[in-house]
């Protein structure tokens, strides 16, 4: 019941309705009302009129000096000054939440970056433990569909797309290597030429792939392609054909990270590499940043990749 006579108030009657009615029992006149709130004169009238209907009940009469309330009117303007006061604590609110740091910092990172994020995170999240971190990880092409669909706050990427509409920062370089097994007869040559590697049968990641998009620049600027590709979908997938023996591939230093694949692999010694890359930490250069993501801009862009960070804390504390 209480809804439908609601509904039928607001039907006729509007929030421009009840702010002109608050300046008009304010002034006590419809002539000074219209002129505070740069309106005609009729208009507020007509305004006052309507909202008589929609309330059902005259809220306005002659007095001795000008206009004033009747005890409907005085109903309608208590409500005026409850419904006023609650929107402009509303209103506060909203702009303190613009304001206030984001609780939530929303990543998305190519699959490369999967390997030192999770690092580059933890340390941030260690000096700020409220902030709620997510990570998320695809291939090059689908952070970039991911990008344009705005849903996180940064994006990670070793080759970012071209486009003046991004604001980049460099972060921690990204070097590029061959990769091969260890019993693989280039393993112990020293300075292996470009057309040597293409003559072993290579192991390329997925189309859509940034670590592929490199490899394949890699070998138009040198006029070189491949004897034989296989084509695995992953670097996970890359490392364990490499493991098996399937040939060689350029992978990421930072996917070949951990001591078991170190033991088992080894980075050739081919000419010009490794390719020194770098990471990017991306985002719409139009955003306005908060205190946190500024916060985090400054950690992402200081820290550094090691490998083996326990290690080099125990050494620099031995
Ligand atoms: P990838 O991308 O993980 O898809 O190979 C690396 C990159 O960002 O270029």
């Amino acid at each position: 019941m209480k809804l439908a006579r609601l509904r039928r108030l607001c039907r006729h009657g509007t929030l421009t309705q009840l702010a002109v009615f608050e300046a008009v029992a304010r002034h006590g006149s419809i002539t000074r009302a219209a002129e505070e709130m740069c309106l005609a004169q009729p208009t507020v009238s007509l305004q006052m009129k309507k909202l008589a209907e929609g309330v059902g009940a005259p809220l306005l009469e002659p007095g001795n000096r000008g206009l004033r309330l009747t005890d409907a009117g005085r109903e309608v303007y208590a409500a005026c000054e409850d419904v006023f006061a609650r929107l402009t604590e509303m209103q506060d609110r909203v702009s303190d939440l613009q304001t206030r740091p984001p609780t939530t910092l929303r990543i998305a990172a190519s699959s490369t970056a999967k390997y030192l994020m999770p690092r580059l995170l933890g340390a941030f999240w260690q000096s700020n433990p409220a902030v709620r971190i997510v990570l998320d990880v695809m291939n090059r092409a689908r952070l970039i569909t991911r990008l344009h669909s705005g849903a996180d706050d940064f994006y990670v990427f070793s080759n970012p797309p071209e486009d003046k509409s991004l604001k980049l920062h460099r972060l921690t370089p990204n070097p590029l290597c061959f990769f091969a097994r260890r019993d693989n007869p280039l393993a112990m040559r020293p300075r292996i030429p470009l057309s040597e590697i293409v003559a072993q049968p290579f192991i390329m990641r997925e189309a859509g792939s940034g670590t592929r998009l490199a490899a394949e620049q890699l070998f138009a600027e040198h006029r070189v392609e491949p004897r034989a590709c296989i084509e695995l979908g992953s670097n996970e997938a890359v490392k364990q054909g490499l493991l098996a023996g399937l040939g060689v591939s350029l992978l990421s230093r930072h996917a070949i990270g951990s001591e078991t694949d170190r033991a088992d692999l080894v980075e050739l010694e081919v000419e010009g590499m490794p390719l020194r890359r770098h990471w990017y930490l991306a985002y719409p250069a139009n955003r306005e940043l908060g205190e946190m993501e500024k916060a985090f801009i400054d950690h992402a862009t200081r820290w550094t990749y090691d490998s083996r960070p326990e290690l080099s804390e125990m050494r620099r504390s031995a």
